[in-house]
């Protein structure tokens, strides 16, 4: 369907109409929000929602530390999950009413996975972050923007690697690589300013 925006490109503005063409792209692009929203959502329900209980309920680890620290909590951990699957379950919704099809296709267990290993990534990024010695809301900038897509695609990979290498392409997977710090930078800014975050990272 798309090629034809390539095709109607004069030879000069053919790389030019290649980077912007709907297949090359916008569907890759769309495509890449699409498969993430169930992971995205999460992480600032939870900042939202969390607080309570720490999950590693104020224990400490062998080095002295604590095991998470408070900034993991179950109300922000089931929040989070929640959240993720709701919109998960609209996305389906809408892929049923709607001609969706140029879109990847969700199903119950591809959304479930991407909420609950996003916040898995998140809580062992925290383990880890504990054992450099790094306080909780410090910066830890690779791991703090990454640890969302590794929990959610090795989660995939583990449980559904059919679904994972059936709807994810390689363009959508290199463009949430460059999407998933942008939004993350962009949601925490936009979190500090609205003191829903302390630190705007
Ligand atoms: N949060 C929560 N439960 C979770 C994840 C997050 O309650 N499972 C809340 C906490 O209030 C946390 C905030 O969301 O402070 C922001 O999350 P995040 O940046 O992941 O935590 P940090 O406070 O930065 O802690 P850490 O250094 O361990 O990443
Ligand atoms: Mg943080």
């Amino acid at each position: 369907m798309s090629n034809l925006n390539v095709s109607n490109c004069s030879l000069l503005e053919v790389s030019e109409c290649y980077i912007i063409s709907v297949d090359f792209f916008i569907i890759p692009l769309l495509s890449a929000i699409w498969i993430m929203l169930p992971a995205y959502l999460p992480n600032p329900v939870a900042a939202v929602f969390g607080g309570g209980t720490p999950i590693d309920f104020g224990r400490n680890f062998t080095d002295g530390r604590r095991l998470l620290g408070d900034g993991k909590t179950y109300r922000g951990l089931i929040a989070g999950i929640v959240a993720g699957v709701a919109i998960g379950l609209l996305q389906i919704q809408a892929q049923a009413m709607y001609n969706l099809s140029f879109l990847p296709s969700h199903t119950l267990l591809s959304i479930t996975l991407l909420a609950v290993g996003a916040l898995l990534g998140d809580v062992c990024k925290s383990f880890f972050k504990r054992r450099y010695g790094k306080e909780r809301g410090s910066k830890w900038p690779l791991a703090d923007m990454y640890d969302l897509v590794i929990g959610a695609f090795v989660l995939l990979l583990i449980v559904d690697p059919s679904w994972l290498f059936g709807q994810v392409t390689l363009a959508a997977f290199i463009l949430i690589l460059i999407l998933t710090p942008i939004l993350h930078r962009a949601t925490n800014i936009i979190g500090y300013l609205l003191k829903i975050k302390e630190v705007p990272w």
